[in-house]
């Protein structure tokens, strides 16, 4: 049967442009955790070397993807939606490295035998996985001293845990709805500690300053020990 999120998902593909073909400054790939063009860290916050491998959970259109590609990591994205990796594939077809896959977040990292360097999410599945599966199933993916990074929405005041989200359709159809998990930095840092990940930082990124979208990102970061 298929995952009603799925189709969810492919409406929001449809309904969204590909990336741009260049940045503010110039270049063709880059990384982006935020909402908002031109802003915030890049792929550093990854601690990744060339060579080193790295998984993208709900990976989208590729963009991310395809940059740490371009610098050299194998790069694996998995995403839910066959309408996002259809831009993803076409959209990144002349760049090697780049290993695409269909399939649920805490389905891949249950039946994958693969460990990484990095594994991150952007606005992605981590957002929409409850994080008390999500976390044990990445901790356990990740090679000793690898990194967890994950952004979305920074959490509105009082409303914490599974949130519904709206993806809308059409003016006459209902909106699809799937579930997101929203919590205020501290309770992110607790469960990332609780689920073994090491220097822990939770930060929330504000909106650039000229832009009239006001709403800032929340970046998550974690890092399995050595051991
Ligand atoms: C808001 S989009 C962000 C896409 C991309 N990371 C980006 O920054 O453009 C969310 C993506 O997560 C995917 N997704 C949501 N839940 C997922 C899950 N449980 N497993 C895999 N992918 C999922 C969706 O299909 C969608 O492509």
């Amino acid at each position: 049967m298929t995952d009603p999120r799925s189709a969810a998902w492919d409406t929001h593909a449809h309904t969204r442009p590909q990336r741009r073909t260049t940045n503010a400054k110039g270049e063709t790939t880059w990384f982006n955790w935020t909402q908002h063009p031109d802003h915030g860290p890049g792929a550093e916050a990854l601690g990744l070397k060339p060579g080193d491998s790295v998984l993208d959970l709900g990976c989208g259109s590729g963009g991310n993807l395809a940059h740490l590609a371009t610098l050299g990591m194998r790069a694996v994205g998995i995403d839910l939606s066959g309408a996002q990796l259809a831009k993803a594939r076409e959209r990144w077809a002349h760049v090697d490295g780049m290993e695409l896959h269909q399939s649920d977040a805490l389905a891949f990292l249950a039946a994958s035998a693969t460990s990484y360097n990095a594994i991150y999410s952007v606005f992605g599945a981590a957002y929409f996985t409850d994080p008390g599966q999500a976390l044990p199933a990445v901790h356990g993916r990740l090679l000793p001293g690898g990194v967890f990074a994950m952004s979305q929405h920074p959490p509105v005041e009082g409303c914490y845990g599974c949130q519904a989200s709206y993806i809308p359709r059409g003016p006459d159809e209902d909106p699809a709805i799937v579930k997101r998990w929203d919590h205020p930095p501290a309770v992110w840092t607790g469960m990332l500690k609780k689920h073994g990940f090491e220097d822990v930082t939770v930060t929330v990124l504000p909106a650039p300053e000229h832009s009239r979208r006001r709403i800032g990102t929340l970046l998550v970061r974690g890092v399995r020990g050595s051991s």
